[in-house]
């Protein structure tokens, strides 16, 4: 252990000691982010030593520390490019582009909805919340048009951070088909131009103004006024299908916005 480590553990431990007794101005939450600066980088396998500093209930590990996610140790990474079942190392990944392809033939474009579960987290509690969105495939961006107030919105205005799952119900292993999508939403208000933009480009919502029996003009004009349109920024969208192998690709394959550019 170098002075300089010890010194900031020494220090740790004693505004640690201190606002536990009480007497000192230091509230929870500058221990908190005077722990976090001192916190190093960890592996995301990493375990709490003996002598770790306390830790409250409902903080987690990230809170403090930088997880380094090494992807490469991941089972999943084993089989998007590892030596597995038959493939060699690297052997039957899709290009990015053809990832996309099939993204969009599982899911549908523009004008096609999905039921997807939506993962958001607040205050480190992740929630999942079945809605439907439409994935957008020019800019890979999914939109879901959502009623003002519910908790996934106040979620995502907190943690922009997201996680969507599309799947076809399993009926047989040889059948399965699923996109797990992460990234970044954004909450579009009715106020803004992008809101209906996005609804004659993206969003099918023609045939409930039809069962609804208003003009598509009239629904547009509800909708900006009682709903908000999210955004999500796909950073990285993973597909699982078994089919592929028919191909003489693995069944596991990756886009990448990063790969895209
Ligand atoms: C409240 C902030 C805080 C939280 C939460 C926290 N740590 Fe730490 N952790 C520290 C501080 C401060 C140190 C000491 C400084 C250092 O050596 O990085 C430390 C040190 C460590 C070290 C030693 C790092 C090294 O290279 O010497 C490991 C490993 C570690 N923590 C793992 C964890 C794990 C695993 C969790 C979650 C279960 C966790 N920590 C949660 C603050 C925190």
């Amino acid at each position: 252990m170098n002075v300089l480590k010890s010194t900031s553990f020494l220090l740790f431990s004693i505004t640690f000691t201190w606002s536990s007794y009480g007497m000192t101005t230091l509230s929870a939450k500058e221990v908190k982010v005077q722990a976090a600066k001192e916190a190093k980088a960890i592996e995301v396998e990493a375990s709490l030593s003996d002598d770790h500093p306390a830790i409250e209930e409902g903080v987690t590990c990230a809170d403090c520390h930088e997880i380094k996610l090494d992807a490469k140790t991941t089972a999943t990474q084993v089989w998007l490019t590892g030596e597995y079942l038959g493939f060699a190392k690297n052997e039957g990944a899709m290009k990015n582009e053809k990832v996309k392809e099939e993204i969009v033939k599982a899911m549908g474009g523009k004008k096609k909805s999905g039921t997807c579960v939506l993962g958001t987290c607040i205050n480190n509690t992740p929630t999942t919340t079945t809605s439907e969105f439409t994935l957008n495939p020019d800019t890979m961006t999914l939109h879901g048009i959502h009623e003002k107030g519910t908790a996934k919105l106040l979620h995502i205005k907190q943690n922009p951070r997201v996680s969507l799952d599309w799947h076809k119900e399993f009926t047989d292993w040889g059948l399965i088909l699923c996109i797990q999508f992460t990234g970044r939403a954004e909450l579009i208000e009715g106020t803004d131009p992008e809101f209906e933009k996005i609804m004659i480009d993206c969003i099918p919502y023609e045939k409930s103004a039809k069962q609804r029996k208003i003009t598509l003009d009239q629904a547009r004009t509800m909708s900006k006024q009682m709903m908000l349109i999210t955004r999500i920024v796909v950073d990285e969208a993973t597909i699982t299908n078994m089919q592929f192998r028919k191909e003489g690709y693995r069944p596991w394959q990756r886009w990448t916005r990063e790969m895209a550019k």
